[in-house]
């Protein structure tokens, strides 16, 4: 693992959007895994600056989410699909057909999980996986006790996921979905490069543990130590325990 630790969540978030643009710029065919969440909203708008000041085209990537709510639909304030949309594919020229999110109202959420998973080898496989991180470890919604070899599947979400995203849920935790649909340890692992970036005092444990720890998967993110190339760029306040 190469880990750059950057000042504040600002910088690591720029960092990132550059490395992107670095590998998208190398390969504009690229097959990027995406991913949610306060800390990549950050990494996003860092990538439509780059689109609109640097002329960094989206026009020829394809893209796939991590994961996806059970339950919302599409167009719901909190949905992922939502968020993707507004705060990065409506800005760049990516074309929305060539941008993937688990679809968490598919009748047959275990189909889909099964579709996403072909989907993912068809175009074939992510070059780039870009991660969160949860402050339990998790990475997509691949709670601990998550297998390193799971792929894209419905997961029950902890009290302690569903507590985190809560404040985008209005603060009400009842609105916070039980399940998910996320792609699993072993496909994030799939990928030929992954990104994970961690901001924040809250992510500091976990991101030591993730690092130095041993392999566990009480800790998900810790099954990033087996990847031949992964990047960690965490911020001071997520490096303080490395
Ligand atoms: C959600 C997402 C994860 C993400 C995490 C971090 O749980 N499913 O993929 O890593 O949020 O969120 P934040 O960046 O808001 O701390």
């Amino acid at each position: 693992m190469h880990v750059t630790v950057l000042a504040d969540a600002a910088e690591a978030a720029q960092a990132a959007a550059l490395l992107i643009a670095a590998r998208l710029r190398a390969d504009p065919a690229l097959v990027l895994g995406l991913a949610t969440g306060r800390t990549m909203q950050a990494v996003h708008a860092g990538l439509v600056g780059l689109h609109r000041d640097k002329g960094l085209s989206f026009a020829r990537c394809r893209s796939f989410n991590l994961d996806e709510y059970a339950g919302l639909p599409p167009d719901d304030a909190n949905a992922y699909r939502r968020t993707m949309n507004s705060d990065l594919f409506d800005l760049v020229d990516i074309r929305l057909s060539d941008t993937h999110v688990p679809d968490g109202m598919a009748p047959d959420l275990d189909a889909e999980g099964r579709r996403y998973e072909a989907s993912i080898v068809a175009s074939g496989g992510i070059g780039l996986q870009v991660l969160g991180l949860g402050e339990n470890g998790h990475i997509g919604f691949n709670e601990p006790g998550s297998a390193f070899d799971s792929r894209t599947r419905v997961v029950t979400l902890t009290m302690a996921t569903r507590s985190q995203n809560r404040p985008l849920f209005g603060g009400r935790l009842e609105r916070v979905p039980r399940r998910a649909i996320t792609m699993g340890i072993g496909t994030i692992l799939a990928a030929r490069e992954i990104l994970l970036v961690a901001t924040g005092a809250s992510k500091a444990e976990a991101l030591a543990r993730a690092i130095n720890g041993p392999g566990d998967v009480q800790v998900p993110a810790s099954a990033l130590q087996r990847h031949p190339c992964c990047t960690v760029i965490p911020d001071a306040e997520a490096a303080a325990s490395l």
